[in-house]
């Protein structure tokens, strides 16, 4: 358990103890304090305790403190100000915990006690259209959320809820009929290209032809009513996105179970059916629909979520009341994570609310919209190329890693190095795509950023290559230390000792990462990692600088050298958590 749950966990008794039961559960709100001059934490209840206790704050404290039993954590508690209780870390508490995080693969970190099953629906693009910047922001921001949540010990559901039925397929299946007679009946898989240039292709032909659209009309009845011919085409359009999806994945290594929309057509007809059953359902120019509490349009008339289209057809939001209820019942999920486009929140605040009313949703499961910014360019604009076309992921992605492969190659001709060039090659790979995605992450999702290669390839401040390059400078270390960091635990048998400053603050600071981690977890926020992450390979870097590790005598050589390597062992762990692989050497 972190420090701070065990004084948590103190505080509760401690209130308990002096002022009787009805004082358990209060928050100590116990805010780490950056200033040193304040210890490390800092707990204010003393103040908000005052009126209910009609006791003058200080009083207050002071009698907290005398039921109060941390000794084992930290040194003697004092009160300052107009009655804050502040707390200062125990050196041998540090020690202690950074001993047992040595011999641990967790790094100290318990699984939850109570696992959770939960969905994170995360990606989830739609075939034969462009897979976007928006869906990467998905891929990668859901991707980070599962790995921690798996990490903690839940049975998570990646789900890769593509957008692979409606409408648009009647006018693909006519278009590959026209321009591929013989698609179906050839036994390898077709290779039509570009899906993309297809599917405009496609639509120039249903805007200019009439018989065209209607043959459109069509293939979209065969492929409601289960027509094998037109189950196959749609089969063969869906293969090839999905080829063109996975490549993308493989080289971010992300892993999603495709559960697409039409996994939900057999449901459909009973989400409306059941709607009308508990009388939630109304009909509004034709359309079936629930109106909504709370919402108005324009002219203040409530809206309605529309569930059936007036042509008998069902949508978006029927299919995602399906998949929530199968969600819920089939999967038997605790918790459902959406992360998609802030574009889309009152989709899913719609979605939600029938849900709840209908009891499909209740109290027991929690069902959060994870929302996110837009991506733009430099010029703070929509991300376009510079011809001004949309931005192909694939180009973006070997943008970056050439970008990153040019800066290495800069950097090994400055040092005077030279290196083969598979180690190039995997060098700039990992730093290219780590970038992307940790420029990604590292930005509060809920806002927009500015995607540029410059800052996220830069060498220095909050990316990738200056954590990947924190991480090489600590395997450094270890290979000239003569001792194998992969078997390091066995190696030393030192006991852990923290003396100079900047150990200390190293110290306390790696006992950070399941605090960084759980509030992830609840908040969601990647960036909450990062920023962990970030402040640790600085506080590193101001123990390397003012340390000495090789050339320190024993026992002090060993003790650092543990420091070192559980600093590496924290950066290692933390950065995968985010999908992003560390290198030994750059
Ligand atoms: N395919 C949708 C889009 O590209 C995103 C789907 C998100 N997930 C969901 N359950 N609605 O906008």
């Amino acid at each position: 358990m972190s420090a701070i749950a065990l004084l948590a966990e103190q505080f509760d008794r401690a209130l308990i103890a002096a002022f009787g039961a009805d004082f358990a559960g209060t928050d100590p709100l116990l805010a780490a304090t950056n200033n040193p001059k304040f210890g490390d934490y800092q707990a204010n209840l003393a103040m908000s305790l005052a009126k209910p206790l009609k006791q003058k704050p200080r009083d207050i404290a002071t009698q907290i403190i005398a039921a109060l039993d941390v000794s084992d954590l930290c040194e003697p508690p004092e009160i300052a100000g107009p009655g804050f209780i502040n707390l200062r870390l125990k050196t041998s508490y540090l020690e202690a915990q950074l001993q047992q995080m040595l011999t641990d693969d967790r790094l100290g970190i318990a699984p939850v006690q109570d696992p959770q099953t939960i969905v994170v629906d995360f990606s989830s693009p739609n075939i034969a259209k462009e897979m976007h910047v928006g869906h990467l922001r998905s891929t990668i921001i859901g991707d980070a959320i599962a790995r921690v949540l798996e990490f903690q010990g839940h049975n998570v559901l990646r789900l890769n809820h593509v957008g692979d039925w409606g409408t648009q397929f009647g006018m693909l299946i006519t278009y590959l009929r026209e321009v591929y007679p013989d698609a179906l009946t050839k036994a390898d898989a077709l290779d039509i290209g570009d899906l993309v240039t297809f599917y405009k292709q496609a639509k120039v032909r249903f805007d200019d032809d009439e018989a065209f659209k209607e043959a459109s009309r069509q293939a979209v009845v065969g492929l409601q009513t289960g027509d094998a011919e037109a189950r196959q085409a749609w089969q063969l359009l869906c293969d090839q996105s999905r080829r063109e999806f996975q490549k993308i994945y493989d080289q971010l290594d992300i892993q999603l179970e495709e559960r697409g929309e039409s996994f939900y057509n057999d449901a459909l007809a009973s989400v409306v059916r059941d709607l009308d059953i508990l009388g939630l359902l109304q009909e509004d120019d034709g359309a079936q629909c629930v109106f909504l509490d709370g919402y108005t349009n324009k002219n203040g008339d409530p809206l309605p979520l529309i569930v059936q289209k007036t042509n008998g057809g069902y949508n978006y939001a029927t299919t995602d009341l399906a998949a929530l209820r199968y969600r819920i019942t089939t999967d038997r999920a605790d918790r459902i994570i959406y992360i998609v486009d802030v574009g889309q929140s009152s989709h899913f605040e719609h979605v939600f609310q029938v849900a709840r009313r209908a009891g499909w949703l209740t109290d027991e499961v929690e069902a959060q919209h994870v929302p996110f910014g837009l991506v733009q360019g430099e010029d703070g604009k929509k991300l376009k190329t510079r011809a001004g076309d949309t931005v192909r992921l694939r180009d973006l992605l070997d943008e970056a890693i050439d970008r990153a492969k040019a800066d290495i190659e800069q950097r090994l001709a400055s040092e005077d190095r030279s290196e083969p060039a598979d180690f190039i090659d995997h060098v700039a790979t990992v730093v290219g795509l780590s970038s992307v995605k940790y420029a990604d992450l590292s930005q509060n999702r809920t806002s927009n950023y500015i995607f540029s290669y410059d800052k996220m390839l830069a060498m220095q401040g909050n990316t990738a290559p200056y954590l990947l390059y924190a991480y090489v400078r600590i395997a450094g270390i270890g290979r000239k230390s003569g001792i194998d960091f992969n078997d390091f635990s066995s190696a030393i048998n030192t006991v852990v000792t923290l003396s100079d400053h900047t150990e200390l603050v190293l110290a306390k600071h790696l006992l950070g990462l399941e605090d960084a981690i759980e509030a992830v977890a609840i908040e969601l926020l990647p960036n909450r990692l990062c920023q962990y992450l970030f402040e640790l390979s600085q506080k590193f870097n101001q123990f390397y600088d003012q340390c000495s590790i090789l050339q320190a005598k024993e026992p002090q050589r060993s003790a650092r050298l543990q420091l070192c390597y559980l600093t590496a062992q924290t950066l290692r762990q933390g950065l995968s958590l985010l999908g992003i692989n560390v290198l030994k050497r750059m």
